[in-house]
């Protein structure tokens, strides 16, 4: 019966094959993704650049290609591009994007947002990939067992250093407060989802590793400033 699992059930299959390929930067291994997930981040981003001509989106972590879809249901016009670390994801993603019709999102296989230009996005979506889903429902004291701060650090400097001064910067579903990081110093949160945005499926994490006395972190959409004057 498991390998039949396997065969039919893409988040079973595609977490399988990232365990196994163990990927270096891998930091949540599930592919659990869908289809307009996000609409209230989705549509306030709309709201903010949705104006402008010319835009560039990029989705970090993009599982099966569903978000970079809804992406592109929101803003028609932008360009937008899905990576992630699961080749077996992206293949879906590519499949589906070749017999869509335009536009469509280009995807590729990447563990971070390293080859991606500087200054070059309007809005960068980290949804669901600065967790992992050991510590979902958890009271795991640390987090270090499953996925560092250092990381996250790391992750959300290369996508900050990708997006457009004035560019937008959605994190949700996430282990650890962007406001604990350098790189917050240079962004200014500009959204917050009601109620605290508290799940249990994603305890916080302080920069030391450890459990954050908190459980909601109501920011998700942050805006880098013109000139990268620190705060
Ligand atoms: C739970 S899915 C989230 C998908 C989508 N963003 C959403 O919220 O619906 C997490 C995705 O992050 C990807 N991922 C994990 N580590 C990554 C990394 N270092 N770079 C890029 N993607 C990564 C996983 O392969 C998985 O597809």
């Amino acid at each position: 019966l498991a390998p039949v699992r396997l065969a039919t059930d893409y988040e079973r299959r595609n977490t399988w094959f990232v365990r196994l390929t163990k990927p270096a930067e891998l930091l949540q291994p599930s592919p659990l993704t869908g289809f307009d997930r996000y609409p209230e981040i989705f549509e306030f981003v709309r709201g903010c650049i949705g104006q402008q001509p010319g835009l560039r989106l990029l989705s970090f972590g993009c599982s099966t290609g569903e978000e970079a879809f809804s992406l592109l249901h929101y803003l028609p016009a932008a360009t937008v591009r899905g990576l992630d670390i699961n080749r077996l994801s992206v293949w879906t993603s590519i499949r589906r994007a070749r017999a869509a019709h335009q536009p469509r999102p280009s995807f590729a296989v990447a563990g971070s947002a390293r080859a991606e230009p500087d200054d070059h996005y309007d809005a960068v979506f980290a949804m669901a990939v600065f967790r992992h889903g050991g510590l979902s429902y958890s009271d795991e004291v640390s987090c270090d067992r499953w996925m560092k701060f250092e990381a996250f650090e790391r992750g959300v400097a290369e996508l900050a250093r990708c997006l457009k001064p004035g560019g937008l910067l959605a994190i949700q579903h996430s282990n650890f407060r962007f406001c604990d990081t350098e790189t917050a110093r240079f962004f200014d949160p500009v959204f917050r989802l009601p109620g605290g945005n508290f799940h249990p499926q994603a305890p916080l994490f302080g920069p030391d590793n450890l459990r954050l006395p908190v459980e909601g972190y109501g920011d998700v959409v942050f805006q880098k400033r013109m000139s990268d004057t620190a705060e």
